[in-house]
């Protein structure tokens, strides 16, 4: 009986599954040629409003960085909030003589969308992410290596669309890391703890993005019902951790078969969500899912999920990061930042890339608005419960319904954040 419901919604997802090949690739707004007497495809009217067209690409860009940074680092749990390492590039490309500045828009993936106007509507985005309903804070910066002159023409722009003031250092280790660290206070209003790590010498541009998210599910758990339970690490290790729970949660779901997982989606207040994938089985190999995730993917899982009503246990988490992203921006075509660029737009001097840092602060618990599921959440169709346990390694994606962007993606091998 049970799986005979799973497999119908198997058939919606497969759907679109079997579309992935272009994984990492958006429709562009004009549709190709048409070749093979197949229909193509209407552009969802989703994609052609300007700030979530320009959020699905540079969502694209942070599913990339996040395959090539979970692929550096396979046992680890892996946090990190793409869009604020796209905001800083973004920003960075306004200083970029045309050959430079074409090759951060491929990486961003803005040379698949027509709007003459990308600073301004990631002006939109921006604000429309980090609106004080959505819990999010998201801040970049650009750091130039001491005595630098700047040109104001890339100023003037610089703090118009992306609200930030580039920042010289003074060349004291101490100063500098000083002022840094009190810059991310006030950004993140203090959410995220002040750094250790001096300021690597020998910079010449460091990009800074960081970002901190604490979830409001729409519907709290009882924390009485929180207990230490079991998570497995793989098929052979198993860990105790706080284990949320909620007999009778109402959620989104759905069975891809393509990636033998199971999808669920909660609701977060201020029109945001978290996307679960749990594989069917314990694994710690995540790479099947990783690699079909693009934006598109997500819209489409988004709108098939079923409503039903499960068994739902979930780890209480709280993790940070603090780190290089460096290494796997140079891995993303973006290595020629790093070696000859042309920022003659904001100095007369060869400047290029020298390191790209992020610092991320991401929490869950039971804390949530009510404790009641909304009117227009009823399960249908089901009559018996489900269960979903993210009690072995998961992926998750943090969306912003609105314009679809991704804020926050993970993988968690061990909820203990160790
Ligand atoms: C992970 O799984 C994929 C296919 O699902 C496979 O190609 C790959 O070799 C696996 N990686 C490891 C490290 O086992």
């Amino acid at each position: 009986m049970q799986a005979l419901v799973l497999l119908l919604w198997t058939g919606a997802l497969l759907a679109h599954s079997s579309c992935q090949d272009s994984a990492g690739s958006p429709q562009e707004d004009a549709p190709a040629p048409d070749t093979t007497g197949v229909p193509m495809e209407e552009e969802d009217p989703f994609f052609k409003v300007p700030v979530n067209k320009l959020a699905a690409a540079i969502s694209n860009f942070g599913y990339d960085l996040y395959r090539v940074r979970s692929g550096l680092s396979p046992a680890a749990n892996v946090l990190l909030s793409p869009l604020s390492v796209a905001t800083a590039l973004s920003a960075l490309s306004l200083g970029a003589e045309q050959r430079t500045e074409s090759t951060i828009h491929r990486a961003l993936y803005y040379d698949l969308i027509s709007n003459p106007d990308i600073h301004g509507t990631y002006k939109e985005l921006l604000a429309a992410v980090t609106a004080p309903e959505k819990n999010f804070k998201s801040a970049s910066r650009i750091i130039f290596e001491r005595k630098l002159r700047i040109k104001s023409s890339f100023v003037t722009p610089l703090e118009k669309s992306y609200g930030t003031r580039p920042r010289i250092l003074t060349g004291n280790p101490r100063l500098d890391l000083q002022e840094v660290n009190n810059w991310v206070q006030a950004q993140m209003k203090g959410k995220i703890a002040r750094s250790t790590q001096e300021i690597p010498s020998g910079v010449s541009i460091l990009l800074l993005g960081v970002a901190h998210f604490k979830g409001q599910w729409v519907t709290k758990f009882d924390s009485r019902k929180t207990s230490l339970q079991d998570f497995h690490l793989d098929e052979e290790r198993t860990v105790r951790v706080p284990m949320m729970s909620d007999p009778k949660a109402i959620l989104r779901y759905g069975l891809d078969s393509d990636l033998n997982c199971k999808i669920a989606q909660l609701p977060l207040t201020g029109s945001m969500s978290i996307i679960f994938f749990l594989p069917l089985k314990v694994t710690q190999n995540l790479t099947i899912i990783e690699e079909s995730l693009t934006s598109e993917f997500i819209h489409d899982i988004d709108r098939e999920l079923k409503t039903i009503q499960a068994v739902l246990t979930i780890p209480k988490l709280k993790l940070s990061y603090e780190g290089e992203v460096t290494k796997s921006l140079q891995e993303m075509k973006l290595q020629s930042l790093f070696d000859s660029p042309d920022f003659s737009k904001i100095t007369g001097k060869p400047i290029k890339l020298t390191q790209v840092e992020h610092r991320s602060g991401f929490e869950w618990n039971e804390d949530g608005a009510g404790t009641t599921p909304s009117p227009g959440l009823q399960p249908a169709r089901l009559t018996f419960p489900l269960d979903y346990h993210l009690n072995q390694p998961f992926i998750f994606v943090l969306r912003d319904t609105d314009t679809g962007a991704l804020l926050f993606i993970g993988k968690i091998l061990d909820p203990r954040g160790i």
